[in-house]
């Protein structure tokens, strides 16, 4: 039989026997396409475990769809499946509050700078400090909603939420989410809802409800973190003063750095006017690499903490891979996998917090 090549000329088959047979170029291509295609399952099934071993497919089957991620190859459906069945980190177990009656510490956590790092914190200092054994609630003021990231299976309605609260259409129990980790309730936002009692939040029965809000909350909980927007907004403003504490979360890069002095005087005139907020401390996240840039940004933190006399948390958050991957999953990074760099950071940032504020949550010895 013959057959033609590319110019037309016929082929005997020696030639095709010849043609066909791998040389070594096509050979090690072919190696290295198998091991491409086996680090790269490896790293998807690896990705996918840590999903998984929160033992919930419901996650595991949003993110697959909302990443478009189709498993069609066998030797990844093979790892992705041995994969599944690797045990879990899971959540912590509900620790039990050292205080009979709430604590009722209101913190704000606030920077005008958007993308500071506020939402994140905010949950995972939350689940940190539940972890601790406080009774945590997480209010969510900011318009952008982003604790909404962090409620998994949960649904958000404008009916049923913090801005339903204080236009007085729901209650806090109608709106609040019980549990979304152990000693973490929620009360999320709507975007159109918390909208309008932003607009008028200036309004007498809005405000009012504010502050009702704010009290409640105080005689129910040890602690609830209060996550705002990434501008000066009149809500930002009234959680401030309604708010015992403020943590500002600080990112050492030019933009957020040269903002801190915006945000802290925004509190200090709060603070003078209603003897509240204190700033219980600025906190430096997504630390990584140790270049003069870093540095000097720090030394510029340390000099305006200084100046304003705010303390600064010791303890740092470094920018970790895997907290990328919890917030992807709606999850703090101490439930996605307790053992990584950021996991472990935010639990010292809540012992460092604790014992700050001598508060008898526990916390372990010999720090
Ligand atoms: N330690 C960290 N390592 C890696 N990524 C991090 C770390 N801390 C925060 N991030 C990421 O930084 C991004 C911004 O964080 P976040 O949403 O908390 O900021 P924000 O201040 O709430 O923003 P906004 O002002 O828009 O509300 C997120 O994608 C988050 O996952
Ligand atoms: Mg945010």
């Amino acid at each position: 039989m013959e057959t033609n090549d590319t110019n037309g000329k016929p082929k005997t088959s020696k030639a095709i026997a010849k043609v066909q047979r791998p040389k070594p170029v096509a050979r090690s291509l072919e190696i290295c396409s198998v091991l491409n295609r086996t680090v790269a399952a490896l790293v998807c099934a690896n990705l996918i475990a840590r999903i998984t071993r929160l033992n919930s497919f419901g996650r595991l089957e949003r993110f697959l769809d909302s990443n478009a991620l189709i498993v069609d190859d066998p030797v990844l459906h093979l790892l992705i499946s041995t994969y599944m069945h690797i045990s879990t980190d899971g959540d912590i177990a509900a620790v039990p509050s050292p205080y009979a009656s709430p604590l009722g510490e209101i913190i704000t956590v606030a920077h005008t700078k958007g993308g500071a790092g506020k939402t994140t914190l905010t949950f995972n200092l939350a689940y940190s400090l539940a972890g601790c054994g406080a009774r945590m609630l997480v209010i969510d003021l900011d318009q952008q909603t982003g604790q909404s990231a962090f409620i998994g299976e949960h649904e958000v309605g404008p009916q049923r939420d913090v801005g339903a609260v204080l236009l007085g259409q729901a209650s806090l129990d109608d709106a609040v989410i019980v549990g979304v980790h152990p000693n973490v309730d929620v009360l999320p936002a709507d975007e159109l809802s918390i909208g309008a009692a932003g607009e008028q939040i200036d309004d007498l029965d809005v405000g009012g409800r504010f502050h009702d809000l704010f009290d409640e909350a105080r005689t129910r909980w040890d602690i609830v973190l209060v996550d705002t927007a990434g501008y000066q907004s009149k809500l930002v403003s009234a959680a401030l003063r309604r708010s015992n504490g403020v943590i500002v979360p600080m990112v050492p890069e030019a933009g957020p750095v040269t903002e801190l002095p915006t945000i802290l005087n925004t509190i200090r005139a709060a603070a003078e006017s209603y003897q509240q907020p204190e700033v219980y401390g600025v906190i430096k996240l997504r630390i990584w690499g140790s270049s003069v840039y870093r540095r000097v940004a720090e030394e510029q933190i340390k000099t305006i903490t200084d100046e304003y006399g705010v303390p600064l948390f010791r303890n740092k958050v470094p920018e970790d891979a895997r907290f990328g991957e919890a917030h992807l999953v709606g999850l703090p990074v101490g439930a996605y996998q307790s053992g990584a760099r950021s996991a472990v950071a935010y639990r010292h940032v809540a012992y460092e917090l604790i014992q700050l504020r001598d508060w008898r949550f526990a916390v372990p010895d010999g720090l």
